[in-house]
């Protein structure tokens, strides 16, 4: 997830472009960087690796007074943070910049392609062919349109973009185009600007168009045209949008962990997406830089991580020891470090971490190579301090998370985890084809079921009403519906500050009954799946003591005389799929509880987002 901004007027484009980027930056941080061109000097292009603070304190923008101009802040997806991976990204002759926010998904052969032309690439991101095959649209073409060349550029990209164009022999204008990732534009005071949010425009102007997907929009001082990717126009209807500043970072949303829970649909599509190889169905880990050779001699995997990433971490157990036959551990990294654990050269290690800096999980990780095992990283910062140190990394591609309570980067942690145990499989040959392609169809759907459970959330709103009088709750699930329920005992337990416990269904009775008395909320996972009725006759041993029986249940599940107090309904999906579908009620109750308990959900006392010791 990236910022962009693009400009086009009177004033000079330099503070315009700096201001859009600056209530941009939540939605990366890690570089950012401007292009204006300039009559005499063609491009000028400014970049800085780190904050947006370093880009303003450039000496160069000093120099810039053009009045149309792209600017870009970045999450790095494709390539480590840095300036040569920093947008803008010219083509090779230096005429067209591009700012992109999306991820191109046929980008390797693409670039493949152009490199067998002898084009030259300058970065490692999937974001430069745009900018090199829209130089190509153009060079040489006496007359050629930049709109065109856009558009004839989009129809040969496959996956999500949003991108915003300037190129030296078309001054004073900026072309944009989407698909799959958002665009919005508007007409100022005094001129036209676009950007990828809403609170880059709003100190502009406050009348929003939103682009549609495979529109173009052609942005010059005097006006704005939009149109569709064959070139015909619409009259676009603009939308008055009256949030301040703070409420526009949040799309609307009262807190970002809410807006966070409900960008899952799209960034599970987002950590899917060019991973699964449109012709043959198979599955592409474009990252994995272990030889095949290595993934198939491992006769032992370990998973290590912390908090919700070990909760992840424990559905790749499930999954790898359902998928692949080979045995995994899992350990808290705090207690994996520690102790003497038996690994050498044919074990697989996999680091679970959204930040890539928590350092328990990192200095597990370097003890596993130490001792020879390959270690592959899963997390969502490119050139974290775990993604450059392990062996292999698969990027989780959530974006940003801004709430200390990790909610999209988890059910993206299972997503990527799941394609990385199906990719173990079918390197293994421990899955047939059809079987991998049968699993790959269930988690095309996941975006859209996770939408449903957002659609409907009443339920949800009306059970944390009952909630008032709760000072403990309990969780239960069995298999990977124990990872959705430990995940939904966290997340009450660090915004609500309620007593939450979770508990495999079967341990129930080994000790925990004992607390269940009238009254006490028991919230139990019984979707679809092999261990279905055991859970729901493990719950009915609650209801004979009293305990309120809450539900996260498939439509027509047969309760077998149970009488639920309450049911969240959710669409069923694949056992080992479900907790990225089932964990998204207990996200939203935990949100509600707390919302109710007048808790501040973003910033939850004695919590930090990222854990730099040990
Ligand atoms: C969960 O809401 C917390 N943010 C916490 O448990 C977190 O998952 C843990 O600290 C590990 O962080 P990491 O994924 O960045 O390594």
């Amino acid at each position: 997830m990236c910022g962009i901004v693009g400009y086009v007027g009177d004033k000079q484009a330099v503070g315009v472009l700096i201001e859009g980027l600056r209530r941009l930056e939540y939605r990366g941080y890690d570089s950012a960087g401007i292009a204006v061109p300039d009559g005499a000097e063609g491009l000028c292009v400014v970049k800085r690796q780190g904050k947006l603070a370093d880009l303003e304190a450039a000496p160069e923008l000093a120099g810039l007074v053009g009045t149309t101009g792209i600017g870009h802040t970045r999450w790095a997806t494709h390539g480590v943070p840095s300036e040569r991976n920093s947008h803008p990204h010219l083509d090779a002759a230096g005429r067209v910049a591009v700012v992109h926010n999306g991820i191109i998904e046929n980008f390797h052969d693409l670039r493949a392609e152009l490199e067998s032309e002898g084009i030259e690439f300058r970065s490692d991101t999937d974001s430069e062919v745009i900018a090199q095959l829209i130089g190509l649209e153009l060079a040489g073409v006496p007359g050629a349109d930049l709109a065109e060349a856009v558009s004839s550029v989009c129809r040969k990209l496959e996956g999500a973009f949003a991108i915003a164009v300037v190129a030296s022999d078309s001054p004073g204008r900026i072309v944009g185009a989407r698909r799959h990732a958002p665009l919005v534009t508007g007409v100022t005071e005094t001129g036209t600007i676009l950007a990828s949010d809403i609170p880059a425009l709003i100190s502009e102007t406050r009348e929003i168009i939103v682009v549609e997907d495979d529109e173009l929009v052609d942005l010059r001082a005097g006006s704005l045209v939009v149109s569709d990717i064959e070139g015909r126009e619409r009259v676009p209807d603009t939308v008055h949008v009256d949030w301040d500043v703070a409420a526009a970072e949040r799309s609307g949303f009262e807190d970002f962990m809410l807006k966070e829970i409900h960008e899952q649909p799209r960034v599970i599509g987002d950590t899917l997406r060019g991973r699964i190889d449109t012709v043959t169905g198979s599955l592409r880990l474009d990252e994995l830089r272990t030889s095949d050779d290595e993934l198939r001699s491992a006769n032992k995997v370990f998973v290590v991580a912390c908090g919700t990433s070990f909760h992840a971490g424990l559905v790749a157990k499930y999954a790898i020891e359902h998928w692949v036959r080979v045995p995994v551990e899992i350990d808290i990294a705090s207690e994996f470090r520690y102790r003497d654990p038996v690994l050498d050269a044919r074990t697989l290690v996999i680091g679970v971490s959204q930040s890539g800096e928590t350092a328990d999980t990192i200095a597990a990780c370097r003890y596993a190579s130490q001792l020879g095992a390959k270690v592959v990283a899963v997390t969502n910062v490119v050139g974290s301090s775990l993604a450059r140190e392990a062996d292999a990394v698969v990027y989780t591609h959530a974006g940003p998370e801004i709430g200390v309570a990790a909610t999209k980067t988890f059910t993206c942690q299972i997503a990527a985890l799941l394609v990385l145990s199906l990719y173990l499989g079918q390197t293994r040959g421990s899955l047939y084809p059809s079987e991998v392609r049968g699993v790959l169809e269930q988690m095309r759907r996941l975006p859209e079921q996770v939408a449903e459970v957002l659609d409907d959330v009443d339920p949800i709103r009306a059970e944390a009403g009952r909630w008032a009088r709760v000072h403990d709750a309990f969780y239960l699930g069995r298999g990977p519906a124990y990872s959705t329920a430990l995940e939904g005992a966290l997340k009450m337990k660090e915004i609500s500050y309620l007593h939450a416990e979770a508990y495999p269904s079967g341990e129930l009775k080994h000790g925990p009954l004992a607390l269940i008395v009238e009254g006490v909320p028991v919230i139990s996972v019984v979707t679809a799946g092999h261990v279905q009725k055991k859970t729901i006759s493990n719950v009915a041993e609650v209801a004979a003591r009293g305990g309120r029986i809450v539900l996260v249940a498939n439509a027509g599940t047969d309760m077998g005389g149970l009488l639920p107090d309450t049911v969240f309904e959710v669409p069923e999906t694949h056992e080992l799929l479900a907790p990225i579908v089932d964990s998204v009620v207990l996200q939203l109750l935990a949100y509600h509880v707390a919302k109710q308990r007048g808790c501040d959900v973003d910033r939850p006392r004695n919590l930090a987002k990222t854990v730099t010791v040990e």
